[in-house]
């Protein structure tokens, strides 16, 4: 194993809301009717950080949001402490622990997200159009990784589809390339072939169309009520909650729209293992370990084994099956 030097995780206590802080803040606007009212800005505005100090150090900001989905709002959220610290984002270290203290000095602004390939308008969104151009909503997700951990997040973020909607795809747009940045002097794991966990960069993913203009799938730009911080993907990433984590790209400089099915970091490695479609499935195992249970991260410590049933398509059967109803799902997995 390389010797990594040890970074502290850099982000300050006043930059970090507690998830309690949250809790109550969120049982405050519940309170006041507004969890779920459209409409609503800036709902934290006011209660904490912002820190707008230039410094080459990551840091968390604020962000306003129009409403919060209701579903799944009932399971516990998993502790934002567990969140930012137990990643997957090999750019930085194939170990759970690594993204949080390899990436702090991750440079996200200025930054620039093309869009291109089969679009009647191709697009460059600067850093700042990430958070205003679309409408930025909170969504409680379920995330459930293939190695059968699962967390649930309040991510904020816009749908897809409504980039997608102003791109205008030709009708040669049968599937979306998703592309992670190459930075090699930023990202170490890109740099140290071992470290990076022998992915072949850049880290790369892909949608069928349907997929990517379901209202489901969402690109995040926080989470917490506030910016990514770089180890989740800073500052703009996908999420799919009815698909395995690895889906779910960071860090993301580049869409194209494609008339054939792009070719996807995980299933070039070990195609065997990692499909293109890779939806939660508790009937399809990996060939190396079942997927008819995960371990739910919550709050406790080793002793609280949180095990509990994996759900077809991640409880999200109801807005995607109908995707996939012709479609042999061992066969595409
Ligand atoms: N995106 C990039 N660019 N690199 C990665 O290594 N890991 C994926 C996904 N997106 C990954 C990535 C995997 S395996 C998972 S489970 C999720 O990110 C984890 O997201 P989280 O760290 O925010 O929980």
């Amino acid at each position: 194993m390389a010797k990594l030097s040890k970074q502290q995780f850099n982000c300050k206590e006043s930059q970090v809301t507690d998830e309690k802080i949250y809790q109550q803040r969120r049982q405050l606007l519940k309170k006041l009717g507004y969890v779920g009212a459209a409409g609503l800005l800036a709902p934290y505005a006011g209660l904490s950080m912002a820190n707008g100090k230039e410094s080459n150090e990551f840091s968390l900001r604020e962000l306003a949001f129009s409403k919060t989905n209701k579903a799944s709002i009932s399971e516990k959220l998993t502790p934002e402490s567990k969140v930012t610290t137990h990643n997957n984002f090999y750019e930085f270290g194939a170990q759970k622990h690594q993204p949080a203290e390899l990436a702090q000095k991750f440079k996200v602004n200025p930054w620039q997200l093309k869009i291109s390939g089969e679009v009647e308008r191709q697009l460059t969104l600067g850093y700042d159009d990430l958070f205003s151009r679309f409408d930025i909503e909170e969504r409680i997700y379920r995330l459930r990784c293939v190695e059968a951990w699962s967390m649930v997040v309040p991510w904020l973020g816009f749908q897809l589809s409504d980039l997608i909607k102003l791109a205008q795809p030709t009708s040669k747009a049968k599937y979306v390339k998703f592309k992670t940045l190459y930075d090699p002097k930023q990202m170490p794991g890109q740099a140290n072939h071992y470290l990076g966990g022998g992915i072949k960069y850049p880290y790369q993913e892909g949608l069928r169309m349907d997929e990517a203009m379901n209202p489901l799938t969402i690109m995040a730009v926080g989470l917490y009520g506030k910016t990514l911080p770089p180890q989740n993907g800073a500052p703009i990433r996908l999420v799919l909650p009815w698909k395995y984590g690895f889906k779910s790209i960071k860090s993301i400089v580049e869409i194209e729209f494609t008339e054939q099915q792009p070719a996807t970091t995980w299933s070039k490695l070990a195609p065997k293992e990692y499909g293109f479609y890779a939806n939660v499935n508790p009937n399809v195992d990996h060939p190396r370990w079942s997927q008819k249970s995960e371990r739910r991260i919550t709050s406790g410590g080793l002793f609280s084994r949180n095990r509990i049933d994996t759900q077809m398509f991640n409880g999200y059967g109801e807005q995607v099956a109908q995707m996939y109803q012709s479609m042999d799902l061992a066969k595409y997995y």
